[in-house]
This record gives C-alpha cells, structure tokens and sequence, in this order.
C-alpha cells in the first residue's frame, strides 16, 4: 500500500451521499478514514452477520457497511488516485473526444465539473449538479477513483500546443501490433475503479451526463480484478492465463519509485533537471500507456505448464522465478538449470521485461482482465487491459515494448489490438482547484 491517503486530504468529514452514515455506523464511519491497506486486512475480518443476506432488500437502517463499500481513496492530493492505490475489484476506462467547438475555456470547464464530481463520488457524497440516477444509492465509495488523463489530440483542439509535452509524441509502431484506432487514442482519458460495479458505472455515468455538450464517448472497456477478501490472504493477482501478475511491480517502498512514475518539480533549467523536458504543469504527474491486449487462451491452455512457466519465467502457481525460491525472491538470470541451460530462458517474458535488460525502463503496470464474450470462431475475446503508468514513456514502456515485440516468447500467445498515451497531470492538492488546472490556466 501507498501512504497516499496521509499525503491527501480526506474531505470526508461531510461524507452524507446516499445512506452511508444512517448506515454506516461507528464502524462504517471509521472504514471512510481507512485507506487501501487497511482495506486488505480488514476485508476479510468483515463480520458476515453484518452483511445483509442476498435478496434480504433493505435489511434495516442499523445494518452497517462491510469495510469494502466504505473505504475511501480521497480524491485531491498531490498524485490523481488511481495510480498508486491497488488495483480495485472494476475498472472503466473510457476515452472522449471533444465535441467541435469546444476550446480551452470549455474544456476548462468540463475538468472543474469532472473534478468536483468525482471528489464528491470518492467521499461518498453526491455530485454536484445533476440529479442522482440512484445507480449506486445504499452502496459505499468503495475505494473509488478516477483518474484523467490528455490526450496529445487534444492540445490543438484547446489552443494548448505549446504545452503539448514531448513525451507524449505517438508511440511507435510496434511490430506485431493489430491496432482498431476507432478504440484507440481518444482527447480525454477517464478511467474509474471501484471494489463494487455498480459504484464504478455510477461513477462513469454521472462522469458521462456530465460531459455533455463539450465531450463524447470515442470508446469505453471494461476490466476486472479480483474481488478484495476472495483469498484467504491478500496476494498478488492472477491474469486470465493463470499466472500471477505484478509480482515485479516498483513498490511505493523503492527509493526510486516516485522517479520512476511520476514527473518531478521542476529545479533549475541545469541539464541535470531530470525534468527538463517536462513541461511544469506535469509536476505531479504520470504518463499512462493503455493497451488492450487480446490473448490467444486457445493455443495457450494447449500448452504443458511446464512450457507455460518456461513462456513467462516464473513457476504458476507460486509466482517464483525459474531460478529458484519463493514469489519474492528476486530473478537469477544467469543461474543454470540442471540441463545447462538457463534456468529461466532467453526469451522468458521477465527475461526481456526486467529494467536490468532495459537501462533500467521502469513502470508501473496497473492492468485489469478483460472478457468481452467470444468471437465468432469461439475464442474467448479476453485478455489483458494493460494499463502502465511512468515518468516518461521514452524511457519506460517504448524500449521494454520496442524488445518484447521482437523477443518475447509470450508475443505468439497475445495480440495488441488496441492503444493509448496520456498524460495524466498531478492531483488537484486544493479542494478548490481542479485537475488540469495548471495546464488550463497557465
Ligand atoms: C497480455 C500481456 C502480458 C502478460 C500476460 C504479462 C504477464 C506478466 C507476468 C506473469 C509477469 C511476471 C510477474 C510480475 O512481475 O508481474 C510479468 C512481468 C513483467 N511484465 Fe508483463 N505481461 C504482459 C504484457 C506486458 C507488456 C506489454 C509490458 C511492457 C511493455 C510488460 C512488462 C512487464 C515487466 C516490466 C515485468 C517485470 C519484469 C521483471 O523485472 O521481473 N508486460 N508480465
């Protein structure tokens, strides 16, 4: 966990959407304060008796909340939430295209309604301005956030290209990709988790009615996780090809996590200034790379585990490496296996991924499962929503995907049928302020 929510203000002191405090309780009203971590360790304390049984209806105004619909994620801060936080049970994600005719006042004001709307959501109040469509009443915030992220399209459209940031030039095309560009790119990027379902379209909706006349919908995905208190310990999830995922994640914990994902003040215009290039209203900030990655689950489940783990380099139901030890112990890439070979393959997934073989690239990847049905040739269209957040993409996910592309034994089970950067500024710290307010108002 992050120490996030003592970097933020809480704002939930006010907390009166829907029933929260005639339901809550002492004990709901304590979770509101709670942040992710202790979401984990109380997840599975919740007291079932305390839980309405499914279809009970309204179980009575004394029944309190389970600790996963009242924890809240505070939405201003120095860092927009949903980055470092864990990943949530849903996520929406969700591009917009400006409507013609919208410049920079009115996308201005479209971020100051987003802003007070989403705080009100993450706070478990209502939101300002529109009638509740009831979608999420009687439920928690759930740990709600929402993150918004630029676009490159949109700065001409807004009259702000000289504040377009150089980080954000297209990404290459990468060998193999299989892109849909009517679900890619897009001016804005939302993207809402939530533990609860209909908290999180909730959430998306209001965001949605919100945007009317000055944005509409380019594309939207939808993406799962595993649900907090569905293993009897917190762990690391699992992917829809069984294997752990994020095991080799920076942790809030490195000395060098904030330098990796997110962009840094800027100090002096010496060459040093490691943001340099980054423009100042990205002080606080992180690029994401969205990717909707199709696996192929038919080749994939044909595959021994043994092959399987072999792909990836790690054992699949523990998630330790190939080279030995546990989850946690770190990859011995050069150690040999009792064939002579190495022990994890030369072209294992966390053998090409590693930031040892990649002058250090680093993300910090934050990405949810996908199940879309099944395509008419009775595939499963599912995968990977990969979401990556970084300093810089020039340094993190371009190199790690330029290598990937080209030598990971994991490429012939995946296609990348989608993609999107944005630049995701730093939090609204004011409660008056709002997200992009240093971009728009400069
Ligand atoms: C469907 C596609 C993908 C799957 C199923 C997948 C799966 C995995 C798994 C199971 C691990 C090992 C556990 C861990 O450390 O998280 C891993 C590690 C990693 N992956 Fe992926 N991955 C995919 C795509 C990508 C992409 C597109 C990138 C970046 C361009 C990437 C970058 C990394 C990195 C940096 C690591 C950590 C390597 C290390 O230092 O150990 N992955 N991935």
């Amino acid at each position: 966990m992050t120490d996030d929510s003592t970097k933020k203000s809480s704002g939930n002191s006010t907390v009166s959407r829907r029933r929260l405090l005639a339901t809550a309780g002492a004990a709901g009203a304590a979770g509101l304060a709670v942040g992710a971590g202790a979401l984990a360790a109380t997840n599975s304390s919740a007291s079932p008796a305390a839980t309405p049984a499914a279809g009970s209806g309204d179980a009575g105004a004394r029944t309190p909340l389970t600790a996963l619909g009242a924890n809240a994620h505070p939405f201003h801060g120095a860092h927009q939430g949903g980055i470092v936080e864990p990943a949530q049970a849903r996520m929406l994600s969700t591009a917009f295209d400006l409507t013609p005719g919208t410049a920079r006042p009115g996308l201005a004001s479209l971020m100051k309604r987003w802003s007070a709307a989403a705080a009100a959501l993450a706070a478990g109040r209502t939101p300002p301005g529109l009638s509740d469509d009831g979608s999420a009443l009687d439920a928690g915030p759930s740990s709600l956030t929402v993150t918004f992220g630029f676009g490159a399209s949109v700065f001409a459209k807004a009259g702000l290209t000289a504040q377009l940031p150089a980080a954000l030039a297209p990404l290459p095309a990468f060998p193999e990709d299989k892109l849909d560009r009517r679900r890619s790119d897009g001016d804005l990027w939302v993207q809402v988790c939530a533990d609860d379902a209909l908290v999180a379209f909730h959430a998306m909706r209001t965001l949605q009615r919100l945007a009317a006349g000055a944005a509409t919908v380019r594309w939207q995905m939808s993406g799962f996780s595993r649900s907090p208190g569905a293993t009897a310990r917190p762990r690391t999830g699992r992917n829809l090809m069984g294997q752990i995922d994020g095991t080799n994640n920076p942790k809030p914990t490195d000395p060098t996590f904030d330098a990796r994902v997110f962009v840094p003040a800027k100090t002096d215009p010496a060459k040093t200034d490691p943001a340099k290039d980054q423009p100042a209203w990205m002080a606080g900030g992180s690029y994401a790379v969205f990717r909707r990655i199709r696996m192929l689950l038919d080749p994939w489940d044909l595959q021994s585990t043994d092959r399987q783990e072999r792909v990836i380099g790690r054992h699949k139901a523990s998630g330790a490496p190939l080279s030995g030890g546990t989850e946690s112990t770190p990859a011995d890439l050069g150690k040999l296996g009792p064939d002579g070979g190495l022990a994890i393959p030369g072209d294992a997934h966390i053998r090409v991924a590693t930031p040892d073989a990649n002058q250090g690239a680093a993300m910090l990847r934050r990405g949810y499962s996908y199940h879309d049905g099944f395509r008419p040739d009775g595939a499963p269209d599912a995968g990977l929503l990969f979401v990556a957040f970084q300093s810089d993409p020039r340094t993190g996910f371009v190199p790690v995907q330029l290598k990937l592309s080209r030598a990971d034994a994991l490429s012939v089970f995946i296609s990348h049928e989608s993609s999107g950067l944005y630049a995701v500024p730093g939090g609204a710290a004011d409660p008056d302020g709002y997200v992009g307010q240093a971009l728009l108002e400069a």
